[in-house]
């Protein structure tokens, strides 16, 4: 056994939280011989619900799991952490604008970005599922210059999870036979789900998708809104938002940067942008990516149609404009 890591996780007492530290705790991250000290962070109200969580990780009686801080203090929360889910924010309440929703959470992520420099590893790695996420991890990097930007990403996963789900389903095949889905852009309803490049395994072999699917009406009409609409439909049956699926999603992104991509295989994660494909630069935007020894690279040489160029310039400006929201409220 190694040495136990620590790891933070942010709205530790909310509902995404509730299914992620277990996925966690028991391994499915880090793998089944790496040990882990797990700090919880929410906030001073829900110390007492968080506490009830600490006492079912007990209960749970996880080998890997060596000790648990809860906290409502960043200083501690972020102390010697290896990687951050940073899972709370505030959510949307009846009446509120998108304006004022990003200028509350933004201003969260820039705390946690100055606690992240001041407490963290150099090396952490940080994964922002809060939304707005792609513009709360710009905002994190910002306020944590002496941590590599690299080192800051937002979550797609789901968004990529949901993608490969509705291929599989509709090739009638099991979803591990689905690869290469890409997920372009903001994790918002202007995302681009993108099945031009993705494979099915049929018979062995890997064959394009759009060959297999066999209906381009539905890959650019049906398969995209499907997926972009997707948290709605969830919260419109379960009148809350995807916890469950999102902790599996969060749990796949830190998983695959640690860990590596196999070769020839990409998956989706907002990271900052370096322009390519046209993306603007400098906003955290989702791009297929493979991983090598903890570092990600954007896969390259991918082509892209008309459709595709039009759908990455309209969710790259919805990310500019996010950045500049975010930056009034933060230097306000
Ligand atoms: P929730 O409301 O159940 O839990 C959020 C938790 O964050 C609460 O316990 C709250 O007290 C805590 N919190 C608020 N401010 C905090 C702060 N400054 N520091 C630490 N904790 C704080 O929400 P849920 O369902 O767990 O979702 C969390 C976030 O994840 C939401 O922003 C949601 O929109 C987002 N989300 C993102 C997805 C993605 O694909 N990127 C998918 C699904 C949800």
């Amino acid at each position: 056994m190694s040495e136990p890591i620590r790891v933070v996780v942010t709205g530790a007492a909310g509902q995404i939280a509730y299914s992620l530290l277990y996925m966690v705790a028991k391994g499915d991250v880090f793998g089944p011989n790496q040990p882990l000290i797990l700090h919880l962070l929410d906030i001073p109200p829900m110390m007492g619900v968080l506490e009830g969580v600490v006492m079912e990780l007990a209960d749970c009686a996880l080998p890997l799991l060596q000790a648990v801080v809860p906290t409502a203090d960043p200083a501690v929360a972020f102390k010697d952490v290896s990687s951050a889910f940073l899972v709370g924010s505030m959510p949307r309440r009846e009446g509120m604008e998108r304006k004022d929703l990003l200028s509350a959470n933004v201003k969260i992520f820039k705390v946690q970005g100055e606690a992240l420099d001041k407490y963290a590893k150099k090396d952490v790695k940080v994964l922002v599922v809060g939304n707005p996420a792609n513009t709360n991890a710009l905002v994190c990097s910002r306020y944590a210059p002496s941590i590599p930007k690299e080192n800051f990403t937002a979550m797609t996963r789901l968004d990529q999870n949901r993608a490969q789900a509705q291929i599989a389903a509709k090739v009638g095949v099991p979803v591990a036979q689905v690869s290469n889905v890409i997920i372009w852009g903001n994790h918002s309803s202007t995302q681009f789900p993108d099945a031009a490049h993705a494979v099915v395994v049929v018979d062995g072999k890997e064959v394009k998708a759009s060959e297999v699917v066999k209906d381009s009406d539905w890959i650019r009409n049906t398969f995209v809104q499907t997926v972009q609409k997707r948290g709605a439909a969830v919260i419109g049956a379960r009148k809350m938002s995807s916890a469950m699926s999102a902790a599996k999603a969060a749990c796949d992104h830190m998983k695959d940067w640690f860990s590596g991509t196999a070769p020839g295989k990409f998956v989706s994660m907002g990271v900052i942008s370096d322009g390519s494909y046209g993306a603007p630069k400098d906003v955290v935007f989702s791009f297929p990516v493979s991983i090598q020894n903890g570092k990600w690279q954007i896969a390259q040489g991918l082509l892209l149609d008309d459709f595709a160029k039009e759908m990455l310039a309209t969710t790259g400006k919805e990310l500019v404009e996010e950045r500049a929201e975010a930056t009034a409220v933060v230097e306000a």
